[in-house]
């Protein structure tokens, strides 16, 4: 059976495009290609088996962010039930998937210890955020601590409690994908056992990396400095059309999708292909051929029309369920515990598998 699961951290305010079309997009995409197949399946008269509302999980990692100093224990109150509000507002349905916040699931923490006994250390010294992050030692907020290191094994914890087939990330999470791997995998050879699948990446096409508008050279992130380096998804009209007309792009005329030569021009165009909508989809380069002969300021308010006219109603929604967020308290509040019981049960297997006395 396919069992999805995926997560974003709640640090420092909401989600920006890069989460959404890496990643959320794909959320999506899945939740309703997997609605669509259980509601065949029911109509054929199989029965589905499982609770298929169970094979959907979509977490707010909020320990994950405990990594990050900056993160102030009022706001990241906040943020979890705000990143629980933006899930909502994208389109993912409580109704078809399990949304809860990892905290709330203990199980991810002890398995996460049954997994590091499984991790060399070097496989965790080798990951390219590790290493980024850590020798950042300017940057206060990100100390190089154990729990730095640790966190591709909780995060496969997360994965892997769950015994997820799939996981819908943007690239800049493979390594943690490709590393959850081996650990499952020394996890099945040491206990001679298959317990856990091997999980599989699910990735978007040309918007599984959206790089920053000031500079395509590094990755749109919530961490960047720049506030113009990304658009937040609850970033007004008005902002969205000020970052995209400071946004980079190069001296040549027209526009072409080329992403060695043309790396800041291919990032927009993929943000605009990304933001078409779903009964108008164009690839970058559809939408360049377009454009070939265009002023960059002409491609640039087409983007940024493309992307207020995709966000406005996500916007809207934000705002109607800060307003009043108890629907979504509760939400998270139910998913916590229907994830409960699922982990719960999946650690009762893993503690017989290793022998710990019961
Ligand atoms: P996080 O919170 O940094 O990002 C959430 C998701 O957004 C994707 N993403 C991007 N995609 C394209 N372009 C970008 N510029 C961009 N920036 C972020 C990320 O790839 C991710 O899919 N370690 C994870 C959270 C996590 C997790 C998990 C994910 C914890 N446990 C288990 C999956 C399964 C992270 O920091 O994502």
């Amino acid at each position: 059976p396919t069992r999805i699961f995926s997560g974003m951290q709640p640090t420092n305010g909401g989600l920006h495009i890069g989460n959404y079309s890496g990643a959320m997009l794909n959320w999506i995409e899945l939740q309703n290609s997997i609605a669509r197949n259980e509601a065949k399946i029911a109509k054929d008269g199989g029965g589905a088996g499982e609770d298929s509302s169970s094979s959907l999980l979509f977490s707010i990692v909020d320990l994950h962010s405990l990594t990050n100093k900056a993160v102030q224990p009022a706001s990241l109150r906040k943020n979890t039930v705000d990143v629980a509000i933006e899930y909502v507002a994208c389109g993912i349905d409580p109704d078809k998937v399990v949304l809860f916040n990892q905290s709330q699931v203990p199980a991810h923490c002890e398995l996460s210890w049954i997994l590091s006994c499984h991790t060399a250390l070097g496989r965790l010294e080798n990951m390219i955020q590790f290493k980024e992050k850590s020798k950042k030692n300017t940057d206060s907020a990100v100390q190089s601590t154990y729990g730095l290191l640790a966190y591709p094994i909780l995060m496969a914890a997360d994965i892997l409690l769950y015994r997820a087939t799939h996981v819908p990330v943007g690239e800049d999470q493979t390594q943690h994908v490709e590393l959850t791997r081996k650990i499952a995998h020394a996890f099945n050879a040491h206990y001679k056992t298959d317990y856990f699948p091997l999980p599989q990446i699910v990735s978007t096409s040309e918007s599984k990396r959206i790089m920053s508008l000031q500079n395509a050279a590094s990755k749109m992130s919530k961490s960047d400095v720049s506030e113009n380096s990304r658009i937040n998804l609850t970033d007004s009209n008005e902002t969205i059309a000020k970052k995209i007309s400071k946004a980079a792009t190069d001296s040549t005329i027209g526009i072409t999708y080329d992403t060695v030569t043309r790396p800041n021009i291919a990032n927009l165009l993929a943000i605009a292909s990304a933001m078409m909508p779903s009964t108008q989809p164009l690839s970058p380069a559809d939408i360049a051929s377009q454009f070939t002969n265009a002023k960059h300021s002409e491609f640039k308010s087409f983007l940024t029309q493309t992307i207020t006219n995709h966000l406005a109603p996500i916007r809207e929604k934000i705002e109607y369920h800060q307003a009043n967020p108890k629907y979504i308290k509760e939400i998270l509040q139910k998913g916590s515990h229907r994830a409960r019981s699922i982990a719960n049960r999946n650690l009762t297997d893993i503690k017989n598998i290793i022998g710990l006395y019961e």
